[in-house]
């Protein structure tokens, strides 16, 4: 029997721990997954396309059906290229159904032998995206439970940022403590 050959395309701008599950479940179920990332020269993104693949190469070490790759052009073409037969693609919520439907379609209608296969990721991961990812991140905010931790250090090189992470407010200083306190902050931003 023939090796079932996917390829889970997009931006991946940056990778979320939304992606890697829907990697780990397509994994389970094809013989080869090939996670394409589109050069998309009309986008200004936050990784370069070499970072990204680098990246997502890092954290699907673990999967020897897995692939990392890049592309230019329709998605149906590359797919015909690497003789796959389906794509993957990930439904959060009700939102993504309309874009996703129209896309399968038209590839449908561009390649009809090629399947777009829809998983869902883990409910919990299901309010993620890269957008709000990047957004939060370029602001200061933590973005750890939405990205592995080597994405994660990755956006805080890019945005310059301190890692912050939620902790529980510390009880009131005394008006003495509080100065140096105060006065070693300055000292450290300086
Ligand atoms: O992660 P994204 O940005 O939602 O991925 C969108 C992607 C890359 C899958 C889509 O834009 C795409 O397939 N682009 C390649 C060009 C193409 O084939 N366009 C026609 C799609 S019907």
């Amino acid at each position: 029997m023939s090796r079932k050959i996917a390829i889970y395309p997009g931006s991946f701008d940056p990778p979320t721990k939304g992606h890697l599950d829907l990697i780990a479940r397509g994994s389970r179920i094809f013989d080869e997954l090939v996670v394409a990332i589109l050069r998309n020269p009309d986008k200004t993104p936050l990784f370069s396309v070499d970072e990204r693949k680098e990246m997502i190469e890092l954290l699907t070490a673990g999967y020897k059906n897995v692939r990392v790759d890049t592309f230019e052009g329709l998605t149906v073409d590359y797919a015909t290229r690497l003789r796959a037969t389906a794509v993957l693609r990930g439904i959060r919520a009700i939102s993504d159904y309309e874009y996703e439907l129209q896309m399968a379609l038209m590839n449908r209608k561009l390649q009809p032998s090629l399947e777009t296969v829809f998983m869902m990721p883990a409910e919990h991961y299901s309010y993620i995206s890269s957008r709000l990812v990047r957004e939060i991140a370029a602001m200061g905010g933590p973005v750890g439970a939405l990205v592995p931790g080597l994405i994660e250090q990755r956006m805080r090189a890019k945005f310059g940022t301190a890692v912050r992470v939620n902790r529980k407010p510390k009880t009131r200083l005394s008006t003495s403590k509080r100065g140096t306190t105060k006065a070693k902050a300055r000292k450290k931003e300086s």
